[in-house]
């Protein structure tokens, strides 16, 4: 019976150690935290300056952490420093080996358990700073003390700290703590301590369109990612609840998520369940990218707050080290929106930046961003303006309707308040904001543009074309039988009076041009648009074809 019960054990047992990984394929540990697609670095607190104090010293701050059930001997370098005062914190045990330099003086805070071991004998006795309970303490007491702080470090697990001097770096003033990796941090040398289980990865060496995926197990403590993608690239950014994933200048990238996702310090929330079983991300795999060739998969099992992640170009995965030091700043740019113009309501002819368009035709314009794979954006308009300057006007719009998935934002516009006005190169501008879920979370408004060139229009008074043809000689008529009946009364007036009613006469010509104008004076075709000051040249043009209609009477009178 203990045989069978404890065969079903083991075969449990391998059962779970089979399902690890290899619904996707078999994880292999990364020593060094780096291989052909992916690098991994872990981020702490800290910053430097170019502080030196007024008698010359540096002033450096060392926070030392152990990771649980690690002891580790570190190695600290203080024989090429400068001139300075290093201050030491630490919440644990820590045994230092120590390279001595005269020119340093050495603080523990109070509360800190060091031993120190000197190659060439003897014991240090370092200077004792107070207690302190938070990084900003230490800070504030330095820099009260010192008149400055030149640099701070987190170290976790160090195997050798070396101190090399700084070297007239051009850098801030204020040592403010921010997540770093050391790095690039020219005035100390850091090498600690790692074990090579912390990335585990398996992947295919050259893949078309790559599609990585990455996933931090539950039981691990990283919540912050800040990872750095290379263009078109699909990804699966799976982690426990409440982490969140930093990517600044995505280029074309599609990203798949459970977690919150901030693209150019644009938070996006996902809803999505996904655990940190393979067999499930697999499934998440074929779902949303319809494919099953995964180019990399690697879990991460350290156990820090902060990590930075790069994936590497399939282009160019040779290029290494120089890349991956800088942690760039968080660009300003926001999610790229634009706007395209449209001269029909089906969206399908983009409007030719140079052609022109006449006034009275209504423009289709389709505001878009980036879309980065399932997450689903809208784009709110809040206004509109037109602009050649010095003109600036309001411009009132129209939302049109979307019948497309993944809908991005359509509206229309009508240029007829431009009509009186002389000049024809006009910017289109709208105030946007980008929303994701039903519009909680939206990036600040930004501005998208599109240039057009408008042709007035003769504000056609011709109505001929809404009379039909009856309509239009049945006016015609009209006008003529008014004339003769007109003239027979005036005939009828000369006979009886014996002279002609010359001014009569002209307020009928003037009664008559106003019929003209409401009736149809213009014949049948279209007349051929006049481009500029529509309503004088619309008056002359009424008054020149009164003409024919007057003359009969006119003439007959004259
Ligand atoms: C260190 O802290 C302890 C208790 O908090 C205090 O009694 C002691 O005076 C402190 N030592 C120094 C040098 O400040
Ligand atoms: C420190 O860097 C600043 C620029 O950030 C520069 O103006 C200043 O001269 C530098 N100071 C020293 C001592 O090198
Ligand atoms: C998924 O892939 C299959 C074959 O590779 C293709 O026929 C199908 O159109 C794809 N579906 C989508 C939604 O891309
Ligand atoms: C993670 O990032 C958030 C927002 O940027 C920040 O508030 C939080 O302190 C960070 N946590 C860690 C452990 O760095
Ligand atoms: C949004 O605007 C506010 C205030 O104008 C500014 O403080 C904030 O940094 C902006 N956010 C982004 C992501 O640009």
């Amino acid at each position: 019976m203990r045989s069978i019960i404890c065969f079903i054990g083991v075969f449990l047992c391998l059962r779970t150690t089979a399902s690890d990984s290899s619904a996707i394929c078999e994880l292999k540990d990364v020593p060094g935290n780096r291989n052909d697609w992916i690098v991994l670095q872990e981020m702490s607190l800290g910053c430097w300056t170019n502080f030196t104090s007024q008698d010359g010293k540096e002033v450096h701050i060392l926070k030392l952490l152990s990771s649980p059930g690690k002891q580790v001997m570190s190695e600290l370098f203080l024989t090429a420093a400068s001139p300075s005062a290093v201050i030491i914190t630490s919440s644990s045990t820590q045994n230092i080996l120590l390279h001595e330099n005269p020119a340093v003086n050495i603080y523990v805070t109070n509360g800190t358990s060091i031993r120190f071991f000197v190659p060439t004998g003897g014991s240090p006795q370092p200077q004792i700073a107070p207690f302190a309970d938070s990084d900003s303490e230490v800070l504030k007491w330095a820099a009260e003390t010192f008149g400055g702080v030149t640099s701070f470090t987190t170290a976790r697990d160090p195997m050798k700290i070396t101190f090399t001097g700084m070297k007239g770096a051009q850098r801030p003033s204020t040592c403010a703590l921010q997540p770093e990796t050391p790095v690039d941090k020219q005035v100390i040398d850091l090498k600690l301590t790692r074990s090579s289980d912390e990335l585990k990865s398996c992947y295919t060496k050259h893949s078309e369109e790559p599609l990585h995926v990455i996933n931090i197990p539950d039981d691990v403590k990283i919540r912050n990612v800040s990872l750095h993608l290379p263009s078109k690239s699909k990804v699966i950014l799976r982690g426990p609840a409440g982490t969140e994933w930093t990517i600044n200048d995505p280029k074309d990238v599609q990203l798949i998520s459970n977690n919150r996702i901030v693209l150019n310090g644009f938070a996006l929330d996902k809803n999505r369940m996904i655990s940190d079983d393979p067999r499930e991300i697999r499934q998440n795999v074929l779902l949303y990218y319809n494919s099953t060739s995964i180019t990399s998969y690697s879990e991460i099992h350290l156990n820090v707050p902060h990590i930075q992640l790069w994936i590497r170009d399939s282009m160019s995965s040779s290029v290494s080290a120089e890349v991956e030091h800088t942690t760039p700043a968080p660009s300003s740019s926001s999610v790229p929106l634009q706007m395209e113009l449209f001269s029909s309501p089906d969206y399908r002819l983009p409007l030719d930046p140079s052609s022109k368009v006449q006034s009275d035709k209504r423009v289709y314009a389709e505001i878009s961003s980036e879309s980065y794979g399932d997450i689903s954006l809208s784009i709110k308009v809040s206004s509109c303006w037109v602009r050649s300057m010095p003109v600036v006007r309001k411009m009132p719009f129209k939302e049109e309707a979307c019948y497309t998935e993944d809908c991005p934002k359509r509206l229309s516009f009508s240029f007829e308040m431009l009509q009186d006005l002389p000049s024809s190169s006009w910017d289109l501008e709208c105030a946007v904001k980008l929303c994701h879920d039903s519009k909680k979370f939206c990036t600040n408004e930004t501005q998208v543009k599109r240039s057009l060139q408008i042709n007035p229009y003769i504000p056609n008074p011709n109505p001929c074309f809404e009379f039909g043809l009856s309509a239009v000689l049945g006016i015609a008529f009209g006008g003529f039988l008014i004339g003769v009946l007109l003239t027979g009364a005036l005939w009828f007036i000369k006979i009886r009076t014996g002279h002609p009613v010359a001014l009569g006469m002209r307020s009928t010509a003037a009664e008559l041009s106003v019929l003209s104008i409401s009736g149809c004076p213009c014949g049948l075709t279209k007349r051929q648009p006049v481009p500029t000051h529509p309503s004088p040249s619309e008056n002359s043009s009424a008054n020149a074809s009164i003409g024919s209609t007057q003359s009969t009477p006119t003439s007959s009178m004259a």
